[in-house]
């Protein structure tokens, strides 16, 4: 699995940090960023539920 990030999209809002601090963090850009790559599958679920959390729908997450 892979978590996007749009940076054209995101906010900066901070959800999925929060959500989800093992994988995306939050950079000086104020854009989120994915702290994995590929995300193990141990983290699947709690990567899909820091997407649908986004408030932009600017995490699009491929199996
Ligand atoms: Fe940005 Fe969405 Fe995360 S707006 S900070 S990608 S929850």
């Amino acid at each position: 699995m892979k978590a996007i990030v749009d940076p054209d999209l995101c906010i900066g809002c901070g959800i999925c940090p929060d959500v989800a601090p093992q994988l995306f963090e939050m950079g000086t850009d104020d854009k989120a960023h994915t702290l994995m790559d590929p995300i193990p599958v141990e983290f699947h679920a709690l990567c899909r539920d820091a997407a649908d959390q986004c408030p932009q729908a600017a995490i699009e997450v491929n199996d």
